[in-house]
């Protein structure tokens, strides 16, 4: 809600507690454009999609849940190039979520018949179907740079067989989930070297290492031999805090347990002097004032830049593979 206040829009949320959703009913403004560009997804931590809603279909508790949401598709007065079908993530929601998965071949079925879905088409929007409860659906539109392309927000990813720990799998969201395909091509590549603070047991430098960098382990304790196995990482027994490199170094990942605001002083401190042109970082979350938290944190970093006179980049996503944590990517701009 700060966010749309500073965009001159007004709301009111409709949100029930652990169902996973926010409804923003929107006052003063409804056209998409308008829309599309003041409320940015990747300007928001705790949410992983994002959508604009502009119909709703009751009646899907019968047997044809389809053609009540072709009906409300139809309204919208534009063909769409794919169907997310989604609800929300919790354990009260997972038999929409199943209803969700069952639904989506009919649907794209019956609506490409009816010309309401055109694949090819790639540069029109994509159509959610957002389950909120059973027997009804909200429908509302997204453009493939203002929303996630995984429905309900969440990279399916398998764990790969030889990586030392799951949180390999958080790395692996944080930079399909925080840069662009784009972004991620032309700033991660073979050859280049990192730095990985708090490693152990090396989920995160495997997964680097995986990539063809060349990983510099910060850590105490031991990594694991699968880690080690992959001869792209160095292990240093030393303190994450005080270490620094010889020379500047491509990307910078820290997942140590440490206070939110000291773990964003030394990122901004690394990426704004230039010892690291990127990082990508875990911000462990208070029990309290968690928004407040993350707000100091962004103003210690803006203070750092200041001191170089730099622009900055700062994006902060709660991953479906966090926890009590927020993954941050920070780079100059
Ligand atoms: C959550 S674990 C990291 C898991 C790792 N990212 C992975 O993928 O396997 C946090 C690690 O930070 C390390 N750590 C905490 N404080 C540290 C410090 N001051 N310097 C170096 N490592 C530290 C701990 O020893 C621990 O191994």
């Amino acid at each position: 809600m700060a966010r749309l206040d500073h965009v001159g829009i007004n709301g009111r949320s409709v949100c029930s507690l652990d169902s996973g959703q926010v409804r923003i009913d929107l006052e003063n403004i409804h056209r998409f454009d308008v829309l599309d560009r003041a409320i940015r997804l990747v300007s928001l931590t705790f949410a992983r999609q994002l959508a604009f809603a502009f119909g709703h279909a009751d009646g899907l508790a019968g047997r044809d849940r389809v053609s009540p949401v072709l009906a409300a598709a139809k309204t919208a007065g534009t063909p769409f190039s794919a169907i997310l079908v989604e609800a929300g993530d919790g354990a009260e929601q997972r038999p929409l979520a199943a209803l969700g998965r069952r639904l989506q071949p009919a649907l794209e079925r019956i609506l490409a018949k009816h010309g309401v879905l055109r694949p090819r088409r790639t540069e029109l929007a994509r159509l959610h179907v957002l389950l909120p409860a059973p027997g009804s659906a909200w429908l509302g539109l997204s453009v493939p740079d203002n929303a996630s392309p995984w429905p309900m927000g969440i990279p399916r990813l398998r764990m790969p067989s030889q990586a030392p720990s799951r949180s390999t799998l958080k790395l692996a969201e944080a930079l399909m989930t925080l840069l662009t395909p784009a972004e991620l091509e032309s700033t991660m590549r073979p050859g280049q070297r990192a730095v990985d603070l708090g490693a152990a047991p090396g989920g995160w430098s495997w997964h680097l290492a995986n990539r063809g960098l060349r990983v510099t382990a910060i850590d105490n304790g031991p990594m694991s031999p699968q880690a080690l196995a992959t001869g792209m990482i160095e292990h240093l027994r030393a303190d994450g805090f005080t270490w620094r490199p010889d020379g500047g170094i491509d990307w910078l990942v820290c997942d140590m347990v440490e206070q939110p605001a000291r773990i964003s002083r030394l990122m901004a401190d690394w990426v704004a002097s230039g010892r690291a042109r990127r990082a990508i970082f875990n911000l462990k979350l208070p029990m309290k004032k968690r928004l407040e938290e993350l707000e100091r944190c962004r103003r210690l970093i803006e203070d750092r830049f200041r001191q170089n006179s730099l622009g900055f980049d700062l994006r902060m996503r709660q991953l479906y593979h966090d926890r009590e944590e927020v993954t941050a990517y920070l780079a100059p701009h």
